[in-house]
């Protein structure tokens, strides 16, 4: 359903394009090949009904029914992640790729819960990831940041207890966010209003985000942004369904972190061409483009740009906006967005004057 060409030079571009990423899960960056290789070293027995094989996962990961069917997999997948080496090469993976697609600002989640629940302690998990951002910054140049996830699945007190656990990051500013993942449907936003209030009121600096409106309607994208009070929205496709909602997503100027890939892949959408994209651009909602889980869904942040250019045929100057608002809608200092602002102005000569000339 590929509608405009994306162009070498289209394609140079948009790598160039200095971008941030909003919504990736580092353990969905677990490729095939890292989780068998792990599950060796870690003598861990993946169930019978999982994929026996890279090329088995490459098929079974193509034929995801929804989002439920995919966390079965998720979950059974970071199974293998035990040392803190394993959490730091993960990660590191991850930063080597998203700088070679030029994604200069990352802010990445992690789902302890999914760990702690198999006895890994949250330390080994937050020190590693810890660790490969620090280092993908000084190999890399990159900014990075670590946003810990609540599992919407589990109770909201189990939610509390992880925040507690996970205090002393939160005060050393080595996590700098909170968001809401896994099941969305049947565990709505305002079952965490406590979690997120305790966060608001003990760490006022930190950033709020919540899955909503991927399975969910547009009343999942509202609520989480009047109980939870959160100042950016994880997917929300579904907010297109309410007229009100998009004006004051656009005034609020309120960032959706779209994965257009993942949609596709977990049946939101059949094609990319499908989401309102275009909408939100016209009515002034802000709106990143995201991996979400690249290791799954088969496709990196360059994927999914390159997958809505050839839907959407934006121009530059269009891309432009899109990268700038990516970089507002960050949780970076206002030095680090200023360098970035100009990283883009610099990109955007380059190639709009090519086309000119
Ligand atoms: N956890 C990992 N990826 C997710 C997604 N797309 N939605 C909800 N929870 C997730
Ligand atoms: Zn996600």
């Amino acid at each position: 359903m590929a509608q405009f060409e994306c162009t070498e030079h289209m394609e140079s571009f948009l790598r160039e394009l200095p971008k941030c990423e909003h919504h990736v899960h580092l353990e969905g960056t677990l490729e095939p090949s890292l989780l068998f290789k792990l599950a060796k070293r870690n003598n861990i027995t993946l169930p019978e009904s999982f994929p026996k094989s890279v090329e088995e996962c490459t098929d079974r990961y193509n034929r995801f029914a929804d989002l439920q069917d995919f966390l079965d997999h998720y979950y059974i997948g970071m199974s293998v992640l035990i040392t803190e080496n394993d959490f730091y090469d993960l990660a590191m993976d991850y930063f080597a790729k998203a700088h070679s697609d030029g994604c200069h600002h990352s802010e990445v989640f992690f789902d302890p819960q999914g760990h702690v629940e198999r006895n890994i302690d949250i330390d080994t998990v937050i020190q590693g990831f810890h660790r490969a951002c620090k280092d993908a910054n000084s190999k890399y140049g990159t900014t990075n940041k670590l946003i810990m996830c609540l599992l919407r699945h589990l109770p909201a007190e189990n939610g509390l207890q992880t925040i507690h656990s996970a205090s002393k990051y939160y005060e050393d500013g080595i996590i700098h966010g909170l968001g809401l993942d896994s099941s969305e449907k049947p565990f709505p936003p305002e079952l965490f209003t406590e979690c997120y209030a305790h966060i608001k009121t003990n760490y006022p600096g930190i950033g709020l985000t919540a899955h909503a409106g991927e399975e969910g309607d547009h009343t999942f994208v509202s609520t989480s942004l009047d109980l939870l009070q959160v100042s950016r929205i994880d997917h929300g496709v579904n907010s297109h369904q309410n007229e009100e909602l998009m004006k004051r997503l656009a005034t609020q100027e309120t960032l959706l972190s779209l994965c257009p890939l993942s949609n596709v892949k977990l049946q939101v959408v059949k094609d990319v061409a499908e989401l309102p994209i275009a909408k939100f651009f016209e009515m002034n909602v802000p709106f990143s483009i995201n991996s979400d889980d690249p290791a799954y869904f088969g496709g990196y942040i360059l994927d999914n740009y390159k997958a809505v250019h050839t839907r959407f045929g934006f121009t530059m100057e269009q891309w432009k906006v899109i990268a700038i608002n990516g970089i507002k809608g960050s949780w970076c200092d206002d030095d680090r967005k200023q360098e970035l602002f100009e990283l883009v102005e610099v990109v955007y000569k380059k190639y709009a004057v090519t086309i000119d000339a």
